[in-house]
C-alpha cells in the first residue's frame, strides 16, 4: 500500500503544485518509488512533467498521470500499488476531484501563502478537510507555509496567524525564491533544478519532515 498524501487548497496559487512537484521529485531523486496523480483540471502537474519529457530529462521526475474523481475514489490504490508514495495536486476549487482526493488520503498538506485573506480562505479548506474526516478519522493534515518572506511583515505574521488554527503548521516550509518558480516551469525539482541552494534544502527538510508524519 502506498502512502497518499494529497495538496489542497481552495485557493488557487496557493502552492499546490509547487508543494506536490517539489515534494515528488524530492523522494524520486531519494530512490522513493513516487507516483504523481494530477487531479487538477488545469493538468499542471501532467505539464511539468510534459516539459522535462520534451528536455530529455523524464527520469528527473516521477511519472505523472491525471485521474477524474472516479477515477481515484475507485482506482488510485490499485495504480499506486507499486509505488512507496503518491503525490495527489488537487484542484484549486471545491468539486468532486477535490473531496475524492482528500478521502483516499493518508496525509492532506494543505499550502498557504502569507497575507490576509489567503489565511482566511484556508478556513474554507479546513471546513472541507473536516468532512472527509468525518469519513475518514484518521486522515492526518498539516499545513505548510509557502512562498514566506521573512522580511516581509507578512512573512513574519504568518506563523503566529496559523498557530492559532486547529491543524498544526509543518516546521518545514517554502520560502518565496525564484528557484521554485523556475524549476516548476523547466519540468524539475529544486533537488536538481537548483542543487544545494537554499530551495533545495527547504525540499529536502519538507520530505523529511513528511515522511515523519506518514511514519514511512
Ligand atoms: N515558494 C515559492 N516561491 C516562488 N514562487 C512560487 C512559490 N510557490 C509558488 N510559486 C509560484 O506561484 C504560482 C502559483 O503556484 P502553484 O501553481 O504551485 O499554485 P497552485 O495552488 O497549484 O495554483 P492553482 O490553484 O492554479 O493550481 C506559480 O507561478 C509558482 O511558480
Ligand atoms: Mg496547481
Amino acid at each position: 500500500m502506498p502512502h497518499i498524501v494529497t495538496i489542497a487548497a481552495l485557493k488557487g496559487g496557493a502552492g499546490k503544485t509547487t508543494v506536490a512537484t517539489t515534494l515528488a521529485a524530492s523522494l524520486h531523486a531519494a530512490g522513493h518509488r513516487v507516483l504523481v496523480v494530477d487531479a487538477d483540471p488545469q493538468g499542471t502537474a501532467l505539464r511539468w512533467a510534459a516539459v522535462a519529457a520534451e528536455a530529455g530529462r523524464a527520469e528527473g521526475v516521477p511519472p505523472v498521470v491525471a485521474m477524474t474523481a472516479a477515477a481515484l475514489r475507485t482506482d488510485v490504490a490499485r495504480v499506486g500499488a507499486a509505488y512507496d508514495v503518491v503525490v495527489v495536486d488537487g484542484p484549486p476549487r471545491l468539486g468532486a476531484e477535490q473531496r475524492a482526493a482528500l478521502l483516499v488520503a493518508h496525509l492532506a498538506l494543505l499550502p498557504v501563502v502569507p497575507g490576509g485573506a489567503d489565511v482566511w480562505a484556508l478556513a474554507d479548506t479546513l471546513a472541507v478537510l473536516d468532512e472527509a474526516r468525518a469519513l475518514r478519522p484518521d486522515l492526518k493534515a498539516a499545513i505548510v507555509a509557502n512562498r514566506v518572506d521573512a522580511r516581509t511583515a507578512f512573512g513574519r505574521a504568518l506563523r503566529a496567524a496559523l498557530a492559532e488554527l486547529p491543524v498544526a503548521t509543518l516546521k518545514a516550509s517554502l520560502g518565496q525564491r525564484v528557484a521554485f518558480a523556475e524549476a516548476l516551469t523547466a519540468g524539475a525539482g529544486v533537488v536538481t533544478y537548483a542543487r544545494g541552494s537554499t530551495a533545495a534544502k527547504e525540499a529536502a527538510a519538507l520530505v523529511r519532515e513528511v515522511l515523519k508524519v506518514l511514519g514511512a
